[in-house]
């Protein structure tokens, strides 16, 4: 199985690893993980808050749709590595996943007993 290695956010100081039955999205491997990405649209490429930069084995996921193009079009911080957590599924190899400031602040504001440590956010 591939392993999903998400890099430090403002909750953990370590990388956090976890290993995933390919097909489940990046979205859905974070919250197994326990790792903060927000998700406001509840997974409906609706808005860019799951965000994330995919440093390592990008190229092994599967190429966007037009639909997940056109909200990360509106995001923050786009990189030629960014996706949406929320659309982009774990193919057959291992990845580095980085959690972007925009979908930590997300997920921040979604879950009030967190607030106020925007500061802490280290991307
Ligand atoms: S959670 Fe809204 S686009 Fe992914």
């Amino acid at each position: 199985m591939p392993t999903v290695r998400f890099l430090p956010t403002f909750l953990t100081a370590e990388p956090i690893e976890i290993e995933v039955e390919p097909g489940i999205t990046l979205q859905e491997a974070a919250e197994e993980a326990g790792v903060p990405m927000g998700d406001a649209c509840g997974g409906n490429c609706a808005c860019s808050t799951c965000h994330v930069h995919v440093v390592a084995g990008f190229d092994s996921l599967e190429e966007m749709e037009d639909e997940e193009d056109d909200i990360l079009g509106k995001a923050e911080d786009v990189q030629f590595v960014s996706r949406l957590g929320c659309q982009a599924e774990v193919g057959d190899e291992d990845l580095t996943v980085r959690i972007t400031r925009e979908s930590q602040v997300a997920f921040i504001n979604e879950h009030p007993e967190h607030r106020g440590r925007e500061g802490e956010i280290d991307v």
